[in-house]
């Protein structure tokens, strides 16, 4: 074990280094930079907080680290409002403190992945700014959307569509014109047909590629491109049809154009710099898409993460999400929870013991698995949030994409005393419940039962255990109704008990983890209480 820590810590083992495709069985953390450890003790999560707990990230035996957006931004979508893609929001700290960062991350071992917002900027953004100034028909204005309204007096939106956070994803100028928004008003969307734009990303790629990082999680990667005249949806239930692809601004063929000219930039430079999508498609398939050989690396598995907790259901996604990214020779992805959904420790409905399974499954699959800062630490979702503290624009605009999306974002607790337990010297940007006390990193560490040692031993063993994570394959082994069961190529074998009851099986071989306790039974087989996962030495 020291050993590994020490091996991985070698800076050679960074950009720069010889060694090749790091990401294909990667675990990448993410951090959302609000919510996880606050340096100044003003309530709100920043870089210096997230620099002290590296340490935590590479004792805890992750890959990488995806941090959400640290941009100067007016927060209208807590940061996926960006108006400045080259400058830190001073409510997290400055670019100094993210040059320390990267430099302290790849001096541990571990890998930066930044969010590139390219959807949209926030109406706040110096070209907004100056598309509104400058009046109708300037070419300024063609670097977004604007159109004339519908109507006797242009007073209706221009076509039909809606906004992901409800309302109309159009919102009208003070002189009349209206501007696109598929999220909130504050978002204004990016006209990527535009040279200018696809100009400055190029940019922008590279500033962040000059300052060290390893990646870009691209948001909302499958929006960038709109039909060509913006042609109304017509009568559909339009939020139904998110991930769809007959909606005229998602998933449109043209936006592989422009990652495959990202993926030139990412090349360009040493250490294997990697593009992530957040595409929400209709299919794995179309997923796949994203992740042809000259295009990006990763995309999340959406289609996993929204899986309930059924056996056969569960094989289906699986085999589907590795039989469609076989063909393009890209890694699969598994997910179970970030800061736009329910955590899953309450989204699959069986507490504490489901979530440890279901985490023991996605870690014991074959490609690159993402954890959500807290998950570690089996919180649930924070459910009983008084709506004066939500800021969740989908909340204020009442119609959320996935429910509203503050109860998976309340800083995370690391001592269980003090102010904040332990998030910072001062209180927390929402209020945390009680339960943090003893689900604090403090009250976990050091208790083998804890979900924070599960998670640690499980990482431990995905990087000494030659099967885990490597590879495209599983092999699925007869199983009773409710069980998955498949090996891997090492010597490796992953149980789970999704069903109801308990199942009594041959035991496979030698325990190497499980996320409750097994039952053995006299004549060498085992006793797998429901809501269990297990993996052994076979
Ligand atoms: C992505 C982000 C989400 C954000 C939206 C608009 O889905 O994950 O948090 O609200 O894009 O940028």
């Amino acid at each position: 074990m020291t050993q590994r820590l020490a091996d991985h810590a070698q800076p050679t083992d960074i950009p720069g280094n010889p060694r090749s495709d790091w990401w294909r069985e990667a675990v990448i953390y993410q951090v959302y930079p609000r919510s996880f450890a606050d340096g100044n003790g003003d309530g709100m999560g920043d870089i210096p907080g997230i620099r002290a707990r590296l340490p935590y990230l590479r004792d805890l035996g992750v890959d990488a680290v995806w941090l959400s957006p640290f941009y100067a931004s007016p927060q209208a979508d807590a940061g996926y409002d960006v108006a400045d893609y080259r400058a830190i929001d001073p409510m997290f700290g400055t670019l100094h403190d993210a040059d320390g960062l990267i430099r302290d991350a790849h001096a541990l071992g571990l890998r930066i992945i930044v969010d590139l917002v390219p959807n949209h900027s926030s109406d706040q953004h110096e070209w907004f700014k100056q598309a509104l100034r400058e009046g109708q028909g300037s070419p300024l204005r063609a670097r977004y959307h604007f159109r004339p309204g519908k109507g006797e007096n242009g007073e209706l939106p221009p076509n039909d569509w809606e906004s992901v956070f409800g309302g109309p994803a159009w919102t009208r100028a003070e002189d009349g014109e209206w501007f696109l928004h598929l999220f909130a008003p504050e978002q204004p969307d990016f006209n990527w047909e535009h040279p200018a734009v696809r100009d400055e990303f190029r940019s922008i790629l590279r500033f962040w590629l000059d300052m060290g990082v390893d990646g870009f999680r691209i948001d909302v990667a499958h929006g960038l491109v709109k039909a060509e005249g913006l042609p109304d949806i017509g009568d559909h239930e339009q939020l139904k049809l998110l991930g769809n692809d007959v909606l005229p601004f998602f998933d449109q063929d043209g936006v592989h154009e422009i990652y495959r000219s990202w993926r030139q930039i990412l090349d360009e430079y040493d250490g294997e710099r990697i593009g992530v999508a957040e595409a929400w498609t209709a299919t794995v398939d179309r997923t796949a898409k994203y992740l042809r050989p000259d295009e990006l690396h990763q995309a999340f598995n959406f289609q996993y993460l929204g899986t309930g907790w059924d056996a056969e259901e569960l094989r289906k996604v699986i085999d589907q999400s590795l039989d469609a990214m076989r063909t393009v020779g890209a890694p699969t992805t598994w997910v179970l929870s970030n800061h736009d959904v329910v955590r899953h420790l309450t989204r699959l409905g069986g507490g504490v013991r489901r979530a440890r399974a279901a985490s023991l499954l996605m870690l014991g699959l074959p490609g690159s698995a993402y954890v959500y800062q807290g998950e570690e630490l089996g919180l649930p979702e924070v459910t009983d949030l008084p709506d004066e503290v939500r800021q969740d624009p989908a909340f204020v605009r009442a119609a959320g994409q996935d429910g509203f999306r503050d109860g998976c974002r309340v800083p995370i607790p690391w001592t269980a005393e003090g102010a904040s337990y332990g998030f910072g010297a001062g209180g927390s940007w929402l209020p945390q419940p009680e339960v943090w006390k003893t689900l604090a990193v403090e009250a976990q560490t050091g208790d083998p039962d804890s979900t924070l040692e599960l998670y640690r031993s499980a990482l431990a063993l995905r990087r000494e255990h030659p099967g885990l994570g490597a590879g495209t394959e599983v092999e699925w082994a007869d199983a009773p109704v409710g069980v998955l069961a498949f090996r891997r190529p090492g010597g490796f074998m992953c149980t789970v008990n999704a069903g109801e009851g308990p199942v009594t099986i041959p035991a496979p071989g030698g325990l190497l983890l499980a996320s409750g306790e097994l039952g053995a039974e006299a004549d060498g087989s085992v006793t797998l209480p429901p809501d269990t996962t297990a993996w052994w030495a076979v």
